[in-house]
């Protein structure tokens, strides 16, 4: 029996506040338009992926929450982070034994690897399994290779598992910039602030259904960029103006600024949903009941000051983006208008589930 490496890493969830949404290269996984997004905690959501490499493995295997996935050699996107990363390693390797001289180097490249990849929350339910799965995926890989490389590099080998993921590299808060080249190479991720920039800032993730959606993100979004009009006026016309704007709110911790564009950037994306033909809905009553209470509550304070933000990907679950002293105030908010009784068992997951999570 040859020796077994073994590495195992953890990898938080991203939550955008300007949304990726359309690809131009669906291969490299190339946006239309770039996209900026918080990291959270990892306390509730989190993917952990354990890989195993070794000369005896007699081919590469993966395994998800559990249950092998048999047809990993049709996932172009797995295979693509895999194939990256091995010639990165074999490189790496050559480089040893030439320019360092040292003989003893571990032809890690060659070995078929077991990867167990697990998450604590569930999956493909919109709350960004993807992003954080990919990105554990991508380094857990540079890990076990001992890739020289630096996170923005890894982001781009994340961005071709899923492009999210490359965003989930980070902590705080994390810029994917959308890139010009044909090539992919200048289509990264970049961190425009770290998570102890903005203390107060906290996210409730509100998961009203952990069922799997019916149209994935794949699939919506190039039917959005084949069909919807709205599509070229936000990319040419808005995000630009508002990744500017997110990343001036961000450095000077504007929570006004940051949850109008948020709200606005949410709503902007599910009028794309809805503009593409056929339309998708990843909205429910639910859902938007949220953005009535929260619109609710941000009008009836006094000062009329926006206390809280509501953001949607590609599901129904909300999550909040609010500031810790007015945590209390949404949690019993929440829990009154959605007591999880009789008349909402339909929509939620039993119990519901509130997870206040620190960004
Ligand atoms: O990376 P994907 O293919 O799971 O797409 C994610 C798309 C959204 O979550 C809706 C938006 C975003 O920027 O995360």
């Amino acid at each position: 029996m040859g020796t077994v490496y073994e590495k195992t890493v953890t990898s938080p969830v991203n939550i955008a506040v300007i949304k990726y949404w359309g690809k131009r290269d669906t291969n490299l996984i190339l946006p239309t338009n770039s996209s900026l997004s918080v990291t959270l905690s990892q306390d509730h959501l989190q993917s952990k992926t354990t890989i195993r490499a070794s000369p005896d493995f007699e081919k590469t295997r993966l395994w998800l929450n559990g249950v092998e996935d048999t047809a990993i050699e049709k996932n172009k996107r797995l295979q693509n982070c895999l194939s990256e990363t091995r010639r990165l390693r074999k490189e790496y390797e050559e480089r040893l034994r030439k320019d360092k001289n040292v003989d003893n180097v571990i032809p890690l490249s060659e070995y078929n690897l077991h990867i167990c990849s697990e998450n604590n929350f569930p999956t493909a339910a919109g709350l960004a399994s993807s992003a954080s799965g990919f990105a554990c995926l991508a380094y857990t890989l540079s890990q076990i290779y001992e890739l020289p490389i630096s996170t923005t590099e890894l982001s781009k080998i994340a961005r071709q598992g899923s492009g999210s993921a490359c965003r989930s590299l980070f902590g705080g808060f994390v810029a994917w910039e959308m890139g010009f080249q044909d090539d992919g190479s200048d289509s990264q991720a970049v961190q425009i602030a770290s998570q102890d920039h903005w203390p107060e800032l906290e996210a409730l993730i509100c998961v009203v259904s952990d069922t799997k959606k019916d149209t994935s993100s794949t699939e919506g979004m190039q039917n959005t960029v084949n069909t919807s009009t709205l599509l070229r006026h936000r990319i040419e016309h808005v995000v630009p103006l508002r990744m500017k704007s997110m990343i001036k709110a961000i450095h000077e911790r504007d929570f006004q600024k940051f949850a109008e564009i948020t709200m606005q950037d949410s709503n902007q994306f599910h009028a794309l949903c809805l503009d593409t033909y056929p339309p998708i809905f990843y909205l429910n009553d639910v859902s938007r009941a949220i953005i009535r209470v929260i619109t609710e509550y941000n009008s009836s304070n006094p000062e009329r000051k926006l206390k809280a933000a509501y953001t949607f990907d590609a599901g129904p679950n909300a999550v909040i983006y609010t500031t810790s002293e007015n945590v209390p105030e949404i949690i019993n908010l929440i829990a009154k208008y959605f007591p999880g009784n009789e008349n909402t068992r339909d929509y939620f997951s039993d119990p519901f589930q509130l997870f206040v999570g620190k960004t």
